[in-house]
């Protein structure tokens, strides 16, 4: 994308889950553009340094934080330690999110509270304290979530994941909402079928899978990791400065049309 070299240069950004599949290329591109980044996961700072490094991130301007944010507590920490190493926080990227396949029938409470446990709850109290710190610190920042398609076109087999993306939006717009006054915005970005990890390996080696994905893409292919990475490149970026409430659907067209 044809963003200049330093079109993030003096921002502060904080991304949980950025040590996974996706994570790791959006934290690329941020450093890339100038950002200083906090990088949080939950596994451990030998695994993030190496994936964050595999994927080609410069470490020198990220700092990772290991921390769990289920727990209000790590979520403070995390908050904590990226003002302390990078200063006041300008873009809060609420990433983290897990999927637990499976008929909703089939479905047990176990998986369905932690499917919104890790991708709604961690959203809020991330939000929630990233928002605290900007007004503190007299920022006006942004919160921006990761959503997905299927919030609006129910992929089938993973009904509890379709659901938590569907309330983070609401929660997205809720944010958005209630902070319009103190200039702090809040957005989601919603991926499509993105070619890594998971949804990769689903492709290349099952072939239902595929060929359902492939009719539930419009316009053919995989998602590529870059393309993700660019809309939040473009979202963080001074480029996004009137949106608030929004959610920008990059999706190949997959929210179009339902795929049966
Ligand atoms: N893969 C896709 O096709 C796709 C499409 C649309 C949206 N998304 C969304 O993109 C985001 C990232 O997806 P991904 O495919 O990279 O998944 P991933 O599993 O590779 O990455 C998620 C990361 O979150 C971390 N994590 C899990 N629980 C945590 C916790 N409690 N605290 C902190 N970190 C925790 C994991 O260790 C992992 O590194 C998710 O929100 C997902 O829903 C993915």
């Amino acid at each position: 994308m044809t963003f200049r070299d330093d079109a993030l240069a003096g921002q502060h950004i904080v991304i949980s889950g950025g040590a996974g599949a996706i994570g790791v290329g959006i934290v690329r591109k941020l450093v890339e553009h100038g950002a200083q980044v906090t990088v949080n996961d939950i596994v451990a700072p030998d695994e993030a340094r190496q994936r964050l490094q595999t994927a080609g991130v410069k470490l020198e301007s990220t700092h990772y934080v290991q921390a769990d944010l289920t727990l209000e507590a790590d979520v403070r920490r995390l908050i904590a330690a990226a003002r302390e190493k990078f200063g006041p926080v300008h873009n809060a990227l609420c990433h983290v999110g897990t999927v637990f396949p499976g008929p909703l029938l089939d479905i047990t409470l176990a998986e369905w509270e932690k499917t919104q446990s890790v991708n709604v709850t961690t959203a809020f109290l991330l939000g929630q304290a990233a928002a605290k710190a900007m007004i503190e610190d007299h920022i006006q920042g942004q919160l921006i979530f990761t959503s997905s398609w299927v919030a609006q076109v129910p992929w089938p087999e993973i009904g509890p994941y379709n659901a938590s993306k569907a309330a983070m939006n609401q929660l997205m717009r809720s944010f958005a909402r209630e902070l319009a006054t103190e200039g702090i915005r809040a957005n989601a970005i919603a991926p499509g079928i993105v070619g890594v990890g998971l949804a990769k390996w689903q492709w290349d080696t099952d072939p239902t899978y595929r060929a359902r994905a492939q009719k539930a893409i419009p316009l053919g292919d995989m998602q590529l990791l870059d393309s993700v990475a660019d809309a939040f490149l473009f979202m963080c970026s001074p480029a996004s400065r009137y949106m608030t409430g929004s959610i920008l659907t990059v999706d190949g067209g997959c929210s179009l049309y339902p795929m049966d």
